[in-house]
């Protein structure tokens, strides 16, 4: 009896396991979609397919905003800063300040005087210590204090990070910030084995061969080219080469298209992301990744741990070692013959910086201030009144943006798409504020 009982238990328990083993694999299902969806919101930076309403260049969520040009640009001077003098270093012995040992950071940090911010904002950032490239006496710099932009302008804001940087005080500052404000989305080994692999001088100057080529000038001379509509039939190509410098991004197609952008690439601003979206979306438009030259330098604008893993295997010639872009050889996007001189990668104090003081959107103050960030081509264009003298732009959006297509190298009209991540309206008129300030020069095909 006691025998027959337990075979029959032992029988219904056998009998059950296929039933479990269901209920588990259904269990386990659920699971894995509940990470899915948790890894869906970084995910979907990389993996949706583009569609018309989904701008190919940028990281984006979610179109929320129509096309509609009747909604009066936001304000970009939101922002108010009390002290009268721009870009002052306060000294690290001013109580609120950091201190931090070392000599990596001789202490300054600059601050905002604005105390009541939320925490993400973080409106003080690292102060370096090196003098300009050139003493050119025309220089934006030299001219900012005069304008309306005195206030926010800080002229010791760090640029680029490089090997000097990834220090434990540094992490333990910018862990707090996600995205490419902050280094929250990265651990602290992946950032110094990327940023100690960025020791040379030209990490850290914008202008690494200015010596070999001022050819006697005093200032640096950039023409700073967005993929705007604008561009199409300007016939703008030869002035635009003639600068000393020429800075691209993203989807910037040259091919056919010489006469109207130049041919020209000194600096090309890029994310992981941006680009892989760009070749996938306008190799229909012939580009096949970022432009390829002597003079070429890659500027990385970090907004995931990607970046910065592609970055260390582009300037080490590794296989890139984990995420998205793992591969078994080492990454081909920057030529055969790239050499670390030729990297370099902004600072997300300085990303962070232009959001809180050029760009400070709405979205920062909804639940989707964490994806919003100025737009790459507005992160280049600022970086440039940041490191050149005289600054020319070219194919940024202006108020008469309907007449143009999305880009210059479209094949047929296609209207600007606006999204939650950037503010576009709010660039455009930064740039016409820019302008009308004597800080920029920009195309506006009268
Ligand atoms: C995951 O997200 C998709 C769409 O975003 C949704 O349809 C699905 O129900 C979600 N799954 C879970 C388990 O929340
Ligand atoms: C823009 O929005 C306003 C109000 O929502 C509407 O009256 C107008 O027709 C819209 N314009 C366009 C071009 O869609
Ligand atoms: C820079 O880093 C490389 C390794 O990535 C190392 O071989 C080299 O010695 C370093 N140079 C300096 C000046 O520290
Ligand atoms: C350097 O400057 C001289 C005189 O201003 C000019 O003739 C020459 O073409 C310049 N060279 C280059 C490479 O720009
Ligand atoms: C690499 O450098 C060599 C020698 O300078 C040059 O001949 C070659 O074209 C370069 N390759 C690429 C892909 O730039
Ligand atoms: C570029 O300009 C030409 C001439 O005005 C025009 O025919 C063409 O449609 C334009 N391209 C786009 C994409 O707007």
């Amino acid at each position: 009896m006691g025998l027959q009982r337990r075979l029959w238990l032992c029988f219904l328990g056998v009998s059950f396991l296929p039933v479990i083993y269901i209920i588990y694999l259904n269990l386990e299902i659920t699971w894995r979609m509940d990470i899915l969806n948790l890894t869906q919101f970084p995910g979907i930076w990389y993996t949706q397919e583009p569609n018309r309403l989904h701008d190919p260049e940028e990281p984006l969520v979610v179109n929320t905003l129509s096309d509609n040009s009747s909604i009066a640009p936001p304000t970009p001077l939101s922002l108010k800063v009390k002290s009268t003098s721009p870009a002052r270093v306060r000294p690290s012995t001013e109580p609120g300040a950091r201190t931090t040992k070392g000599s990596d950071l001789k202490g300054a940090l600059l601050k905002s005087a604005k105390p009541t911010e939320p925490p993400f904002i973080g409106d003080s950032y690292y102060s370096e210590d090196a003098p300009p490239q050139t003493d050119c006496p025309d220089s934006i710099r030299s001219r900012v204090s005069q304008t309306d932009f005195g206030v926010r302008y800080l002229g010791r804001i760090p640029v680029l990070q490089w090997a000097k940087h990834a220090t434990p005080e540094q992490y333990q500052r910018l862990r707090l910030y996600p995205g490419t404000h902050g280094w929250a989305n990265l651990d602290f080994n992946t950032l110094v084995s990327t940023l100690s692999v960025l020791n040379t001088s030209a990490n850290w100057h914008m202008f690494d061969d200015w010596d070999r080529r001022s050819n006697g000038s005093r200032c640096v001379r950039c023409a700073v080219v967005g993929n705007g509509g604008i561009l199409n039939e300007s016939k703008k190509g030869h002035e635009i080469d003639q600068h000393d410098y020429v800075f691209r991004t993203n989807g910037a197609v040259i091919k056919g298209f010489e006469q109207d952008v130049g041919s020209r690439t000194s600096f090309y601003t890029f994310s992981t992301n941006t680009l892989r979206n760009s070749m996938r979306s306008y190799a229909g438009a012939g580009y096949r990744g970022p432009p390829l030259s002597e003079e070429t330098r890659y500027v990385f604008l970090p907004d995931h741990d990607r970046d910065y893993l592609l970055m260390k295997a582009g300037a080490t010639h590794t296989p890139v070692e984990r995420g998205p872009e793992r591969s078994k050889t080492p990454p081909t996007y920057f030529g055969g013959n790239v050499t670390v001189e030729k990297l370099k990668m902004y600072h997300p104090d300085f990303i962070r910086y232009i959001r809180n003081r050029f760009f400070r959107a709405h979205a920062m103050q909804t639940k989707y201030k964490d994806i919003y960030r100025p737009s790459t081509g507005a992160v280049m264009l600022l970086a440039a009144i940041h490191t050149c003298d005289q600054v020319s732009a070219y194919g940024f959006m202006t108020p008469d943006y309907v007449k143009y297509s999305d880009h210059y190298f479209d094949h047929q009209y296609h209207p600007v798409g606006f999204f939650i991540n950037h503010d576009m309206r709010m660039e455009m008129t930064l740039w016409q504020q820019l302008h009308r300030a004597g800080l920029i020069t920009l195309y506006m095909r009268q």
